[in-house]
């Protein structure tokens, strides 16, 4: 055992101890003073009865010898002058019934009418007596009345019951030690488990799931540690698709500019054909060009690591400045743009980059006649839609295409346009989605939430 678990051991077995011995001390002064109180009790009713008896002198000396025998005392009477009445004292005191003598002042003390209850050393220390002095009333003058016991009576009922919370006391050590043991156990084995799964998360074990149900901050812990794991696999994922992806689309355009190079070098490629080559080459390094940019730029947009200038922009003039400038590429076309002036606060380069990206592919999978519609409003949060009538998505591929290097069938590099598009409109507080039917067209639809 080490650790956590030893401290928690030690902690709480000290601290159950403590509280042990602290009852004790407090139980035994309590007990002690139950007793001399209830002693103090039992004196006063039997001097009670005495007094009661006073006046009988046949009853009197009866009561006398039974409560002597009973409380194994010695009772002396005194009138309020100090004479010594009748004195009965049972035979088991032995030599200190015979010399147990009251001062003058003790009983000047009880004859003044108050009760005295003390205990006093005799026979040279050698034992205690419990003393009470008794005032009673006798024709009209305060006599008192002594009753005298060994203290051994009480010490012995004390003293056994103080053995027997030592026993106790051994009992509940044993009690408490075993209880911290459980304790510290129980508190422990949930950090140990979380130690262990963290520590093979950090080997890069991120399957590691807990199920740690205590209810309580540790349970919390645990779910965050599974959270973390999550997580982790999911970046895991990411990475290594990611990598995956790279070397595979990289593979074919280098594969092509390798192929054609060689050939030119080896002059196997007729003179006429050359430049057509050369041309095949340029083109495959301006698209792998293109994809090492977007493919960075796309990281930098997911890490948060660009500088976007927000202003407030309306997006109708935004959108028709986008329609102008895609002129070039439609065709013919019918690109429509429908809609009033709705102001949101957004970056205008990178807003604009985000819906050209969706407006190129929406043109690239139209037919020439066909129709695009792009409609502005702002029902509950401005909102854009770009609609198409050409090809449509297959069901199938409609949760994939905004993941990077995604494309259903087109060939060569790419599926960055729709990555960047999305990520674009996250950093702006808005989502897009895409609904589509194939053979009747797609439609986008972008949301901002203000
Ligand atoms: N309007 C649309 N109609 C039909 N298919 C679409 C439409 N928009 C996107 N797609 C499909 O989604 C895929 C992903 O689009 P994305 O823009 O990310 O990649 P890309 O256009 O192929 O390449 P890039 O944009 O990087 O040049 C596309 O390959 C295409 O198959
Ligand atoms: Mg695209």
């Amino acid at each position: 055992m080490k650790g956590i678990k030893l401290k928690l051991l030690i902690y709480t077995s000290l601290l159950m101890l403590l509280l042990l011995i602290f009852n004790i001390l407090i139980q035994s002064n309590i007990l002690n003073r139950y007793y001399s109180k209830t002693e103090k009790d039992k004196l006063i009713s039997y001097a009670q009865i005495i007094e009661k008896n006073i006046s009988n002198p046949n009853e009197l000396t009866l009561q006398l010898q039974r409560i002597s025998s009973t409380l194994n005392a010695k009772i002396s009477i005194y009138d309020e002058n100090g004479n010594l009445i009748t004195q009965e004292y049972s035979h088991m005191m032995g030599m200190t019934g015979k010399i147990l003598n009251i001062e003058k002042s003790y009983l000047n003390t009880v004859v003044s009418g108050q009760i005295v209850y003390r205990t006093d050393e005799v026979m040279l220390k050698q034992s205690k007596i419990i003393s009470l002095g008794y005032p009673a009333k006798f024709n009209n003058t305060t006599i008192a009345i002594f009753i005298h016991i060994p203290a051994i009576e009480i010490k012995n009922t004390v003293s056994n019951l103080s053995k027997q919370f030592t026993y106790l006391l051994f009992v509940a050590i044993v009690i408490s030690i075993l209880g911290a043991f459980f304790i510290s156990n129980r508190f422990t084995k949930p950090i140990l488990e979380i130690n262990n799964a963290a520590k093979k998360i950090s080997n890069g074990n991120y399957d590691v799931r807990l199920t740690i149900t205590t209810n309580d901050e540790i349970e919390e812990l645990s779910n965050t540690i599974n959270l973390m794991a999550e997580n982790l696999s999911k970046t895991e994922k990411l990475r290594r698709d990611f990598i995956a992806n790279v070397t595979h689309e990289f593979r074919t355009p280098l594969g092509i500019i390798k192929g054609y190079a060689e050939a030119l070098y080896d002059d196997i490629v007729p003179i006429d054909e050359r430049k057509e080559y050369i041309e095949d080459i340029i083109e495959e390094v301006e698209r792998l060009n293109r994809l090492v940019n977007e493919n960075l730029e796309l990281s930098k947009i997911e890490s948060g690591n660009i500088d976007l200038k927000f202003e407030r922009l309306n997006l109708y003039d935004l959108l028709k400045d986008i329609v102008d400038k895609i002129k070039i590429l439609k065709g013919n076309r019918d690109i429509r743009l429908l809609g009033e002036d709705i102001f949101i606060n957004g970056d205008r380069e990178y807003l604009e980059r985000a819906i050209l990206n969706i407006l190129s592919n929406s043109i690239k999978h139209t037919k020439e006649d066909g129709s695009i519609e792009i409609i502005l409003s702002n029902v509950n949060e401005p909102t854009i839609n770009i609609k198409d009538d050409g090809e449509g998505i297959e069901e199938k591929h409609l949760p994939y295409i905004f993941e990077r290097f995604y494309r259903v069938k087109e060939k060569g590099v790419g599926g960055l346009g729709l990555s960047i598009a999305k990520e674009i409109i996250k950093l702006h507080n808005g989502e897009i989605n895409v609904t589509s039917k194939v053979g009747e067209g797609t439609i986008f639809i972008i949301k901002f939430k203000n």
